[in-house]
């Protein structure tokens, strides 16, 4: 569905490639994670994938077709992005009026947006904050308005960029289970940008990037064993990898087969 033939990116004035020789290919309805320390390049890569950025060398082909200067805004209305610090994104003076806002330059009548936006709000777990101010929700809610914001338009693709970064690990992980049920449900492909390790373990593939390359592919446990990749990428191991590589010599374990092993 998504695929980057040989690209390169280079921000004007920088001397360095922030991307260098990718190629991927993302199959529809997958659940992708991208994996890699801070400057690694996982935001230029979003952004290219969306069509913000055309590479400086190399072709993003989005369903076959082949990314241009022409057809980027169309290409754009497949995604729908959530990044770090949603409050940046709110533009509501509500939370249902933020929500609202995805739609109203679509030209969608006012009845299905309404219902539109509801049904948003009910899926993320928001609909009884919908009069509340964005700003003043805690970190998670916050989270919730800015994914109910991004599935209103119905995107084919839903990216994640370090969305999670903020909160504490009990939000994580409801922001992660919200994500996987929506995932399940719509069967939307998400792209999951992170620096911690523990988060992808569900993901169906994972990418993990250095200094605008990508080190290492491949499924989870594929990732998971290839410790000396995940060290030299700064990464920070999970304890049951550590533990499975000093006892077990690197076998994968997840955390339930290493405690039933032991
Ligand atoms: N607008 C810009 N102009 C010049 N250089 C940039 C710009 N944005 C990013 N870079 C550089 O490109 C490289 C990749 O940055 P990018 O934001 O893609 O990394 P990242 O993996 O998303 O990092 P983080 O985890 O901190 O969000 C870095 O070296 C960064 O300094
Ligand atoms: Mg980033």
């Amino acid at each position: 569905m998504i695929s980057l033939k040989n690209v390169s990116y280079k921000y004007s004035h920088s001397s360095r490639y922030a991307l260098n020789h990718i190629s991927i290919d993302f199959n529809k309805s997958e659940f992708v994670s991208i994996i890699g320390h801070n400057g690694s390049g996982k935001s230029t890569l979003v952004k290219i994938i969306m069509g913000i950025l055309i590479p400086t060398e190399g072709d993003v082909y989005i369903d076959r077709e082949k990314v241009t200067e022409d057809n980027f805004q169309d290409i754009r209305e497949k995604f729908a992005i959530v990044f770090q610090n949603p409050d940046n994104q709110f533009v509501g003076a509500t939370v249902e009026d933020d929500v609202a806002f995805g739609l109203e330059n679509r030209g969608v009548p006012h009845e299905t947006m309404k219902d539109k936006v509801e049904s948003a709000l009910r899926e993320v777990g928001m609909w009884e904050f919908r009069t509340h101010e964005p700003h003043r929700l805690s970190g998670g809610q916050k989270q919730r308005v800015a994914i109910a914001g991004a599935l209103v338009t119905d995107p084919d693709v839903l990216i994640m960029d370090e969305s999670t970064s903020m909160l504490d690990p009990t939000g994580r992980r409801d922001i992660l289970s919200l994500l996987k049920n929506i995932h399940k449900t719509r069967e939307t492909t998400i792209i999951y940008i992170t620096h911690d390790l523990t988060e992808i373990e569900d993901s169906d593939y994972a990418y993990v990037m250095r200094d605008g390359k990508i080190r290492s592919e491949g499924q989870v446990y594929e990732i998971y064993q290839d410790t000396d990749v995940l060290k030299e990428s700064n990464l920070v191991l999970p304890f049951n990898i550590e533990l499975s590589e000093a006892l077990m010599n690197g076998e994968y374990m997840s955390y339930e087969e290493l405690v039933e092993r032991l």
